[in-house]
């Protein structure tokens, strides 16, 4: 009978799966044990700093909005990830988390990520499913993206419709990556939880740990070449990291999805950069120029020309 874990015991073994990932190792195994806990056992040693570099050249910004949104939290408190120091008892679900998923053995991304969806079902995973969502909102976009955007929650409008940043934040974010030189549809949109936190307020850590493996297969699936996290939720759930925005911005990670294998045993994982959440551009208008340089190292990666004119 699985036992429920203490939630800081839970994140300390996501952190140690993650760095057990980032060393390549995703084969675990239930050692038994005089008692009736389970010991999950790997190999690794220390963490490996995220790498990087790439600067920007300080063009103007060049995306409008014109109508200021209520929602940017550039800024989240968390706690830096730990990392647990002995093997330890271990409730089944963690298992869950590192075990081979159902579309690794697909190779249609279409289907892969049908499965993922499945997979979440009507979730009930946590609280937000029963704080006033009218619909979970899973990602849109070409499931072959070379460029993949994560924000933070479905807001409203998205509530409402379906899909990701199709509100006053999404405008802005449509002229972002108009600006890029692509068209929304060649890229992936998605978010870190699926449900519209009640009045949007900033997910709770809980309910972003609960659901971004979710997110993590979906970015193991689609196999990017670069994901742009957007806003300092984002940034900090797919790296782990606890930094402020100015510290995190401005440079690549390199980037592996947590807990999952990439479909494509060739896939190395992919570049990471992160910049500022168009809500928040909205509300601050004057940071458009530095999320721009952003967006100019990401094109610059995926050898973009901006678009004539923007
Ligand atoms: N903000 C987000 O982070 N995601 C959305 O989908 C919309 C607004």
């Amino acid at each position: 009978m699985p036992r429920t874990l203490d939630p800081e015991l839970r994140r300390e073994l996501a952190a140690r799966i993650r760095y057990y990932n980032e060393m390549g190792i995703y084969d675990f195994y239930r050692r038994p044990a005089n008692t009736p806990e389970t010991e999950m056992v790997a190999n690794g040693d220390e963490q490996a700093a995220p790498v990087a570099t790439a600067s920007a050249d300080p063009e103007s910004p060049v995306f409008h909005s014109s109508i200021p949104q209520p929602e940017p939290r550039e800024e989240m408190s968390r706690p830096k990830a730990a990392f647990a120091s002995a093997p330890v008892a271990v409730e089944d679900n963690m298992f869950d988390m590192i075990a081979a998923k159902p579309e690794q053995s697909v190779s249609d991304p279409v289907k892969a990520l049908r499965i993922i969806r499945e997979d979440l079902g009507d979730c009930t995973r946590c609280p937000l499913h029963k704080q006033g969502r009218k619909q979970i909102v899973f990602g849109v976009g070409n499931p072959k993206a070379e460029l993949m955007f994560v924000g933070e929650g479905p807001g409203a409008d998205e509530d409402e419709q379906g899909e990701p940043f199709v509100g006053r934040a999404g405008q802005l974010l449509n002229n972002m990556i108009k600006a890029m030189g692509l068209q929304r549809t060649q890229v992936y949109i998605a978010n870190v939880v699926k449900c519209r936190p009640p009045g949007n307020r900033t997910p709770e850590r809980e309910e972003c740990e609960t659901c971004s493996p979710f997110l993590m297969r979906q970015i193991a699936v689609i196999k990017p070449k670069v994901v742009v996290a957007l806003g300092a939720v984002a940034a900090k759930t797919l790296l782990a990291m606890s930094s402020s925005m100015a510290q995190l911005r401005g440079r690549f990670y390199d980037f592996k999805p947590a807990g999952v294998r990439a479909s494509d045993p060739d896939w190395q994982g992919c570049k990471l950069a992160v910049t500022y959440h168009p809500a928040f551009l909205l509300r601050d208008p004057r940071q458009k120029g530095e999320a721009w340089k952003d967006l100019q190292m990401v094109m610059k990666e995926l050898g973009l020309q901006a678009t004539a004119g923007r």
